[in-house]
C-alpha cells in the first residue's frame, strides 16, 4: 500500500513548501543589493528564535562547524575549559576541545540523565584553576535529554561571572524558549536541518556583547570560522565568503513562517506533541528512556524490550509505512529508537506514526494494540488542536 514518506529523524527534517520554493529560485549574485536584502532578513529574522539582541551569524557549513567556532573564538590554547558530556554530542565538544586546548576538564553525566546543577557547581568549585568557559548541549540528541540551561547559566554566572557559558542548541533552537541575556549564555549555536526546518548545510551562532569583545582578543588560530569576520560582514548585510545563497533565502522564508505561526505557538506545538507521544508510547508498553522532567520537545527515545523489537519496529515503520525514525548512537546504538518531532512536524504526522506502531506491535506481540496509543495520544492533544 502507498504511504507518503514521513521523515521523523532528529534532523534532517521535512522542508515546508514555502522554504522549498524559495531555495529553488534562480541563483543571484551574493555581492548584490538583492542578496543584501535576503541576508538582512535572515540575520534579523533569527534574533527572536535565538533570544538574541545581536544579529545571528550564519555559516555555510554543518552544525559541528559552529561547535568548533564557539571554541576557537572564545578560548586560548592554555586556558582551562569544562565540557559537560552526557552523550555523543558532548563527546564531540570534548574532541574538539582536546584538538585545540591543553586543559580540558570533562564533567560526565550518566547518559539519559540531565545535569544536576548543584552537583555540577560542586565540581566547578573543586577545580583549582580559573575556568574560561563551560560547554554543554541544550538538548543532547543522542539521549533526548534537555539540560536545565536557565538554572545552569544562572548558577555559573552568580559564582563565576567571568566564565563564559556556551550552549549547543543544534537540536532544539527553534523549538524552545531561550534568551541569551536571561539565561546567561555567551554563545548559542544551532544547525539548519533541525527545528529550523531547512536542508542541512548552514550553522548559526548567537553571541553576547562580552563574548564579542572576547572574540577580538583571543589568539587561537582560525581563519574560515573567525567570528570577527562574520560579525563585520553582518553589519553590512554581507558575508565574508561565498554563502549558500539559496539557503539564506530559506532562512528568510523560515523567519516569515515563524512570524506567521507565532514563535510561542511553535514552541507550544513541540511540547504538546512531545507530551502526546510520550503518553502514546507508555500506552503501547514501549518504555521511555528519559524522565518526563528532562524530556526534549524535539526528539523522544524509547526502549523496546528486545533487540528483535528494536530492529523490527524501525524496519517495519520504513518498509510498511514509509516512516523513517532513528536508532541509538554511541553506547545506545542498538538499544533504543528515537522519533524526531521537530520543525514542520504537526500533530497529525505523529498520530500517523503512533497508529503505525499499533499495527506493528499487534503483529509482533500477538496482542491487539489497536486504539491504545492513539487514544492516549489524542487525550493529550485534544485541547490543543
Ligand atoms: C546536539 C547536536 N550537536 C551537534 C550536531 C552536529 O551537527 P552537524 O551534523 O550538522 O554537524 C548535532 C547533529 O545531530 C546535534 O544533534
Amino acid at each position: 500500500m502507498y504511504h507518503h514518506p514521513l521523515l521523523l529523524t532528529p534532523g534532517p527534517t521535512p522542508i515546508p513548501d514555502r522554504i522549498q520554493r524559495v531555495i529553488q529560485e534562480p541563483m543571484i549574485g551574493h555581492r548584490t543589493k538583492e542578496f543584501e536584502k535576503v541576508a538582512e532578513k535572515a540575520y534579523k529574522g533569527l534574533k527572536p528564535v535565538f533570544g538574541s539582541e545581536n544579529d545571528v551569524l550564519i555559516f555555510t557549513s554543518s552544525g559541528t562547524s559552529a561547535l568548533e567556532a564557539s571554541m576557537v573564538n572564545l578560548v586560548n590554547p592554555d586556558d582551562h575549559v569544562v565540557v559537560i558530556v552526557s552523550g555523543t554530542f558532548g563527546n564531540r565538544f570534548k574532541q574538539i576541545a582536546e584538538t585545540y586546548f591543553n586543559h580540558v576538564h570533562v564533567y560526565n553525566v550518566t547518559w539519559g540523565e540531565a545535569v544536576n546543577v548543584n552537583e555540577f557547581m560542586d565540581y566547578l568549585n573543586s577545580l583549582t584553576e580559573d575556568v574560561t568557559a563551560v560547554y554543554t548541549q541544550y538538548c543532547e540528541t543522542s539521549t533526548t535529554v534537555v539540560h536545565p540551561i536557565h538554572e545552569l547559566g544562572k548558577a555559573i554566572h552568580e559564582k563565576y561571572p567571568e566564565t563564559y557559558f556556551v550552549v549547543d542548541g543544534v537540536s532544539c533552537v527553534g523549538a524552545v524558549d531561550v534568551n541569551l541575556k536571561r539565561d546567561n549564555i555567551d554563545v548559542l549555536v544551532a544547525g539548519s536541518q533541525k527545528a529550523l526546518m531547512l536542508p542541512p548545510g548552514l550553522a548559526f551562532a548567537a553571541y553576547s556583547d562580552r563574548a564579542k569583545d572576547r572574540f577580538a582578543e583571543v589568539e587561537t588560530p582560525r581563519f574560515y570560522l573567525d567570528f570577527n569576520k562574520y560579525i563585520a560582514s553582518a553589519e553590512n548585510n554581507s558575508t565574508p565568503f561565498t554563502p549558500n545563497v539559496s539557503l539564506y533565502k530559506g532562512v528568510a522564508a523560515y523567519a516569515e513562517l515563524v512570524e506567521d505561526e507565532g514563535f510561542n505557538n511553535v514552541i507550544k506545538r513541540h511540547y504538546v506533541i512531545r507530551d502526546g507521544l510520550r503518553a502514546a508510547l507508555k500506552a503501547l508498553d514501549l518504555p521511555l528512556l528519559v524522565e518526563d522532567e528532562y524530556a526534549s520537545p524535539t526528539v523522544t527515545a524509547f526502549v523496546p524490550p528486545t533487540s528483535e523489537e528494536i530492529s523490527s519496529i524501525k524496519n517495519q515503520l520504513l518498509n510498511r509505512f514509509n516512516i523513517t525514525i532513528a536508532g541509538g548512537q554511541g553506547k545506545l546504538k542498538g538499544k533504543i529508537l528515537r522519533i524526531g518531532h521537530l520543525g514542520t512536524i504537526d500533530t497529525a504526522d505523529i498520530l500517523q506514526c503512533v497508529s503505525a506502531l499499533e499495527v506493528i506491535l499487534s503483529d509482533l506481540r500477538n496482542e491487539s494494540y489497536i486504539g491504545k496509543g492513539t487514544k492516549a495520544y489524542l487525550e493529550v492533544i485534544k485541547d490543543y488542536v
